[in-house]
């Protein structure tokens, strides 16, 4: 790493914080940040609009504002930057913070393409700086919960799972011009929306071995798909139905995983907290389950705020932070899977999405195929 994390006090590191892009996500991550005044100081925010800039700097406190990323980086030199620009500034932005010695956590998706991605995992040092993605689902106490009990094994194995990502836009939230487009946004509600639960789905269960999904356009005027439909094969036989759709008036975020002995279900809409979460034994387990449900983590809310506590202890330790670049790989070669899938009208596998593949340098590959 080009900066060793600077030593306050007796013994914890201060980790030096600085945010780019200072828009609608950006206050999530200031609210984290100056949540954790022990562990992390904000030391700088960039943005290329003066108004939004200046707002954000007045609202939260902060003097050293930048209308340049790179000018941000070489001022302040910062450990840890938070990259909330829209999606098609997220490689170079990243590459610049690697560049410079932080870190980059990047808001989802952490890039237009598989090229993109595999690009700034390419510019990781072996013990840093790293990049890592903004997945928030992962981390509330009923995910690492879920996480653990499954990977014990002694739920069973997991045999069927559902994740639905069902929530509504109208034609208006498509006037944001990064939005709807394959070049800004680098697909619909697959890559923008559904991606939450997508990586929470494989957070839980781990490779997927096979995607075969269908993209349509249903109700909205915009370049890319407003509802996709997939199933997944994963490496462990488990096999998910997955759901992605802007367009469905009930908004509603839906997983659920039936294993051997219990149905794991969250239910839940932007986040979640542990009575979003129900186990169901299967007859003969009830005992067992539900003893076992009730000794794991409790009491975290999904949420920017749980992601970086991991985040920030991880770069305090010199490891690589959640969610890192191979997991983050692994969910967007998923989303990229279903949209292969979808206009190549075949089943897909991680290996069809090499370097060679069209869907490998942009998402909608070729040319869709309504
Ligand atoms: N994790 C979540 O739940 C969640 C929710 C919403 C949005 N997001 C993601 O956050 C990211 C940003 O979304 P948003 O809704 O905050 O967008 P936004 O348009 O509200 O904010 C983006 C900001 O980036 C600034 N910007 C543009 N170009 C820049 C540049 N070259 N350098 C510095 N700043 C620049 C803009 O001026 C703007 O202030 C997107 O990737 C989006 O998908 C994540």
């Amino acid at each position: 790493m080009g900066t060793p994390l600077r030593m306050e006090g007796a013994s914890a590191p201060l980790v030096r914080a600085a945010i780019v892009g200072t828009g609608n996500i950006a206050r999530f991550h200031i609210e984290a940040l100056t949540s954790m005044p022990d562990q992390v100081e904000v030391v700088a925010a960039a943005d290329v609009d003066e108004e939004n800039l200046t707002r954000f700097g007045s609202r939260h406190g902060l003097d050293a504002l930048y209308r340049d990323v790179e000018e941000m980086l070489s001022a302040t030199s910062p450990d840890l930057v938070h990259v909330c620009t829209p999606p098609g500034l997220h490689r170079s932005q990243v590459l610049a913070c690697l560049e410079a010695g932080a870190s980059a956590l990047v808001e989802k998706p952490p890039a237009l393409s598989l090229a993109e991605l595999e690009a700034m995992a390419a510019a990781e040092g072996a013990r840093g700086p790293w990049f890592a993605t903004l997945f928030q689902h992962r981390f509330g106490s009923g995910a690492q919960r879920a996480r653990a009990l499954i990977e014990s094994g002694d739920l069973g194995r997991p045999l069927v799972a559902v994740c639905h990502t069902t929530w509504y836009r109208e034609q208006s939230y498509f006037d944001v011009p990064w939005r709807g487009r394959w070049e800004t946004e680098g697909g619909g509600p697959t890559m923008g929306h559904g991606i939450h639960q997508m990586d929470l789905l494989a957070a839980l269960l781990g490779d997927w071995a096979e995607v075969s999904a269908s993209a349509h356009q249903q109700a909205r005027t915009i370049q890319t798909e407003d509802v996709s439909l997939a199933r997944v094969t994963f490496a462990n036989g488990a096999v998910a139905s997955v759901v992605n759709s802007l367009v469905s008036p009930r908004e509603e975020s839906y997983i659920r995983i039936d294993l051997e002995r219990a149905t794991i279900e969250l239910t839940h809409l932007y986040g979640y907290g542990d009575e979003d979460w129900r186990i169901t034994p299967a007859p003969g387990f009830e005992e067992q389950v539900t003893a076992a449900w009730k000794a794991g983590e409790a009491g975290v809310a999904s949420g920017h705020t749980a992601q970086l506590g991991h985040v920030i202890a991880a770069v305090q330790g010199g490891t690589a932070p959640p969610v890192t670049s191979a997991e983050s790989l692994r969910t967007m070669r998923l989303v990229a899977g279903v949209y292969a899938s979808a206009f190549q009208r075949r089943p897909i596998t991680p290996a069809d999405l090499g370097a060679d593949s069209p869907f490998h340098g942009r998402m909608d590959g070729d040319g869709p195929r309504w």
